[in-house]
């Protein structure tokens, strides 16, 4: 399976880096508190990061909503809850792509209840021309067609994420 490269590393990078100055310039003097969704967003949490230059404390959260397919269930698993309580803190969600959003979507509501000062949305990739539930993506990477990608955190069948960059697969090497 050779994948062809949607998104290289260095267009990653810049990208981050912008998202980056723009978080620090919002949060300076909040005490950001960065929620990963893992596993997919690892990566980017850690490069997204260091782009960013005000105080940050680091939670992740570990959902299920795929399963071994590259089609959403709709239904959502917490596996992890976060360690820290987030009422009164800013809080900005980190996620690798929002596909069919019905995972932010459920997430968002679930974090919503705890009373965050704010609660907000970074991706580096959105799909385009996907219809979902209403939510504000506050800082988006790339908007992408609706194909399936992976590399940069993201997986088909647990494969794959190591690969610095975005990249997309031939459907016929995807088996269902
Ligand atoms: P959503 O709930 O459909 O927005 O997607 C939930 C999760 O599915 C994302 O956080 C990813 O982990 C995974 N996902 C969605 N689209 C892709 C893709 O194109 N490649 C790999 N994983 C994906
Ligand atoms: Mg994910």
């Amino acid at each position: 399976m050779n994948p062809r490269v949607l998104i290289t590393a260095e267009d990653i990078d810049a990208k981050l880096a912008e998202m980056g100055k723009a978080i620090t310039a919002d949060y300076d003097g909040k005490n950001l508190l960065l929620v990963g969704i893992l596993k997919g967003a690892f990566i980017v949490m850690a490069d997204l990061a260091r782009h960013i230059h005000t105080s940050v404390e680091f939670d992740f959260m570990a959902v299920s909503s795929y399963g071994g397919t590259t089609k959403t269930s709709g239904v959502v698993r917490i596996l992890k809850d976060l360690d820290t309580q987030i009422e009164d803190r800013h809080v900005l969600i980190v996620e690798d792509i929002i596909d069919s959003g019905l995972t932010l979507h459920y997430l968002m509501k679930n974090l919503r209840v705890r009373n965050p000062a704010s609660l907000s949305l970074a991706a580096l990739l959105v799909k385009t021309g996907v219809e979902r539930p209403p939510m504000e993506i506050k800082y988006t990477g790339f908007n992408i067609d609706p194909e399936f990608v992976i590399g940069f955190g993201l997986d088909y069948r647990e494969l794959y994420r190591n690969l610095p960059f975005v990249g997309v697969v031939d459907e016929a090497d995807l088996q269902p």
